[in-house]
Parts: structure tokens; C-alpha cells; sequence
């Protein structure tokens, strides 16, 4: 295995949040209709650049006479279609009604990153078309005829009109490209699409949280009026982190995420101050705080909104579970948690412990890992089992807390957000 050294020491450093925030900042107001647009553009060019890049391996790979691995890159492009996909009907719900009433149209087109995306498919058809019209089931034309549809519904709902100025100066293209290309591990590697994963979501995140934070303030004012369209719209952005989830859940394999593990050093996604802190430790309990007996529709936006996390949390922790093994094995995240896949359910029940939404009626909890409701929980328990040896095996520094993992990692917690602070 390739023993890559750690390309940061802090999470916000391992997914270069500050220049992906620098990209985000000044521009339109928080908690504005325009921010949340701005946020899902920038979030579909980091989607456009990993494109980009998977399209160019694939040709490589073909060229190489690599079938089987250009199709593992189609997968994956398969996976960003989908992430553009879900970005670009919510750009669509989002627009304003008079989008046609002036300003600038927003068009995907208009991106360099697109246009770069386009040189790099117009390659990649070059080595397809021989083999397009062998008769024989190929895996790489269902994989392509996938990404292509989804790439055809990114391509017309990424627009939107009335914008309060032009493509490249709204959603600032170079500046995303400049944070997504920041830091890369060299050969071939899934590293830009582990990155972001976790770019997107935090793009979106930032965005929801200032929604947020103000529909605090307006229900406190007793203005919930103003409040609904600010929760509605942080309903729609945090349905999207929920789903953007399906990038990793449903591709990564084991092997791909332990080749770059030794690179994320002593990093952890429960260090980013937008997900875990501002909006899950402060914020959405802040919401649930302010929203309880008053306005029903406010309620019922408030419980979605503590759903969304609770859902996020769901579809999360199968990433610890598939790449790192079961609970009670004793498995080591990089932080040092000394049983990855319990530390996460936890970090589920304490969150739905302090939500006043929470349902609290449930018959079968998900993360109950010893349970035998679901008929495959035996096999379920072998094959995570499995799993967890083998990184143990694999990462024996990261278990024994040895070497480059002794001491402290050097993160704290950041402050309390109140409602009132914009990101
Ligand atoms: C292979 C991929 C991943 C693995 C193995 C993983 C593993 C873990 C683990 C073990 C924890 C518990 C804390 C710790 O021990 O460090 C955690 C927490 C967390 N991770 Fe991940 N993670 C992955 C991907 C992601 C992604 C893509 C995000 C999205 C930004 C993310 C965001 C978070 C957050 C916000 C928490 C805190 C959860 C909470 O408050 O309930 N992780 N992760």
C-alpha cells in the first residue's frame, strides 16, 4: 500500500475550507434567496471540476487498453451526474418567479469549468466510438447512457435568470477551481472526490446555517411571517446534504477509502464547525428552542429540518461501517475514537436525546447493531467483522495510537454560534 504523508492537519485544511469559503464571501446577503442560488452553482462546480478530472482518467485508462477501470471512472462520473442533478432542480425550485424580469441569466454554459468538462468528454468519445457499435452488452454503455441523461438535466436546470450580476463575478468559477485543485495526492487516486464529498455539502451547509440563524431571530421577534420562507429554503439545501451522502455511500469501496487514509492525517468530518458545530450543536437546537407552541407551519419546518440531520446522520454512518468495520470491534477512526462505528451512534442518539421533535414512540432503532429484526443482521455482522480485521491489520499505527497518532490532534471545539452571527 502506497504510505502517502498527511496532506493537512486540520480538517477545515484537508478540504482547503478557507479558500471554498473565500469563494463564498461577500456577494449576496445571508440568509438571501441569492445565497442560497450561489451556494448550489458553487457547489455544481465543484461536481463540474471532479467531472472534469474522472472524464480524463477514463480516457487514459482506455487508452491504456484499462476497460475495466475506465469503467470504475464512469461509475464515478455516474455519481457526480447524480449529485449535479439533485443541485440543478433545486437551482430550478429556488429560482424567483420573475426570473424573467431583468438581471443576469445564470447558465451553467457560461462556466469555464464546463467548458473545460466538454474538451475533456469530446476525448473521451474519441476512444467510445469504436467501440460503441459492438453489439455485445458492454458495462460502460449503461454507465454512459446514465451519466449522459443526468448530465442532460444538470445541463438544462443549472440556469437561472434575474441575478444581480453575471455568471463568472457571481459564482466566482476560478475560486472554486482554486479550493477544489489546492491539495491533491499524487497517482491515481480518489482523494478530489473524498474532498469533495465533503466540499459540497459544506458549501450548502454554510448557506442553510445563516438561513437559519436569522429564522431564529425573526420567530424570537415574533415575525414568523419572515421566518417560513427562510426555513423553507434551509429545508430544501440540507435535503440536498442528505443526499449528496450517496456519492460515498454508494461508491466507495473499502479499498479505495484505506488508499488515501494515511493522507487525511488526524482529521475528522466531526471537526467541521459548519455540520457538527453551528449546525448541529448550536443552531438547529437553537431553531427547535425557538419554534416550540408557536406558528404549526414553523413547527413543522423546524422537525424537517431536525429530520434532515437526523436522516444525514443515517446515511453517514455507513461510511464508517463499510470502511472502517462493525460496532463493538474496537475500531479506531483517525481521531482516536476507540470504536469508529459506536461513536458515531452515539453522536445520533445524544443529538436526538436533545431534540424536542424527535420521535419518540419508535418500535426498531437503526443503529441498534446488536438486534436481530433485520433477517441478515448474522451476515451483516461477519461481513463487518471482516472489515474491521482487516483495517486493524491495514492501519495498526491508527489502532496503538503509535507514531504520526500519539498525542493529542490539536483540535478544539469552536465557540458557541449564536443565531445572530453570519458565517
Ligand atoms: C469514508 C468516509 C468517512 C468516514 C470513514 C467517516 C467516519 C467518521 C467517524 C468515525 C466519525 C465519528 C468521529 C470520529 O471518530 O472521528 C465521523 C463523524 C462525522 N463525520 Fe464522517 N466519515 C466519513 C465521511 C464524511 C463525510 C463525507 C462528511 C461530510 C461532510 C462527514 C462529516 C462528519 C460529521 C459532520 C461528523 C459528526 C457527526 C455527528 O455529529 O453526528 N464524514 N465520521
Amino acid at each position: 500500500m502506497p504510505v502517502e504523508p498527511e496532506v493537512a492537519v486540520s480538517y477545515d485544511e484537508l478540504q482547503s475550507l478557507p479558500a471554498l469559503f473565500r469563494a463564498g464571501s461577500g456577494g449576496p446577503g445571508p440568509g438571501t434567496r441569492w445565497q442560497a442560488l450561489r451556494a448550489l452553482l458553487q457547489a455544481t462546480e465543484v461536481a463540474l471540476l471532479n467531472l472534469e478530472e474522472l472524464a480524463a482518467e477514463a480516457t487514459v485508462r482506455l487508452r491504456q487498453g484499462r476497460g475495466a477501470e475506465a469503467v470504475r471512472s464512469l461509475e464515478w462520473m455516474v455519481g457526480f451526474g447524480r449529485a449535479w442533478s439533485e443541485l440543478a432542480w433545486l437551482v430550478r425550485d429556488l429560482a424567483p418567479v420573475d426570473e424573467d424580469g431583468g438581471g443576469h441569466l445564470l447558465a451553467v454554459t457560461a462556466s469555464p469549468s464546463w467548458h473545460r468538462l466538454t474538451l475533456a468528454e469530446k476525448e473521451l468519445a474519441l476512444e467510445l466510438k469504436p467501440l460503441a457499435d459492438h453489439p455485445e452488452p458492454c458495462e460502460w454503455k449503461r454507465r454512459l447512457l446514465r451519466y449522459v441523461m443526468l448530465q442532460r438535466i444538470g445541463v438544462e436546470y443549472t440556469c437561472v435568470g434575474g441575478a444581480p450580476s453575471a455568471y463568472e463575478d457571481f459564482v466566482r468559477p476560478d475560486a472554486i477551481r482554486e479550493a477544489v485543485r489546492e491539495k491533491r495526492l499524487p497517482g491515481e487516486n480518489l482523494f478530489t472526490p473524498f474532498r469533495a464529498a465533503h466540499q459540497m455539502p459544506e458549501l450548502l451547509a454554510r448557506a442553510a446555517n445563516d438561513h437559519i440563524g436569522r429564522a431564529v431571530e425573526e420567530i424570537e421577534g415574533g415575525r414568523a411571517d419572515r421566518a417560513l420562507p427562510l426555513l423553507g429554503r434551509a429545508d430544501r439545501l440540507l435535503d440536498a446534504v442528505v443526499r449528496l451522502t450517496d456519492l460515498l455511500v454508494d461508491r466507495l469501496t473499502t479499498d479505495e477509502y484505506h488508499a488515501i487514509r494515511k493522507a487525511l492525517g488526524r482529521t475528522s468530518g466531526s471537526h467541521s464547525v459548519g455540520l457538527h458545530y453551528d449546525l448541529m450543536r448550536d443552531l438547529y437546537p437553537a431553531l427547535a428552542r425557538a419554534s416550540q407552541h408557536r406558528d404549526e407551519e414553523i413547527g413543522l419546518l423546524a422537525r424537517t429540518i431536525g429530520l434532515h440531520i437526523d436522516r444525514w446522520r443515517l446515511a453517514h454512518v455507513d461510511l464508517p461501517r463499510t470502511n472502517l468495520g462493525g460496532a463493538g470491534t474496537g475500531t479506531r477512526s483517525l481521531t482516536g475514537s476507540p470504536d469508529a462505528l459506536r461513536t458515531v451512534a452515539r453522536m445520533r442518539e445524544t443529538g436526538r436525546e436533545r431534540d424536542p421533535y424527535a420521535h419518540t414512540g419508535r418500535t426498531f432503532c437503526a443503529t441498534d447493531w446488536d438486534s436481530d429484526v433485520p433477517p441478515l443482521a448474522e451476515i451483516e455482522r461477519r461481513l463487518l467483522g471482516g472489515i474491521a480485521g482487516h483495517t486493524q491489520e491495514r492501519f495498526q499505527d491508527v489502532q496503538e495510537r503509535t507514531g504520526r497518532y500519539a498525542g493529542p490532534s490539536g483540535f478544539a471545539p469552536p465557540p458557541k454560534r449564536c443565531p445572530a452571527r453570519p458565517t
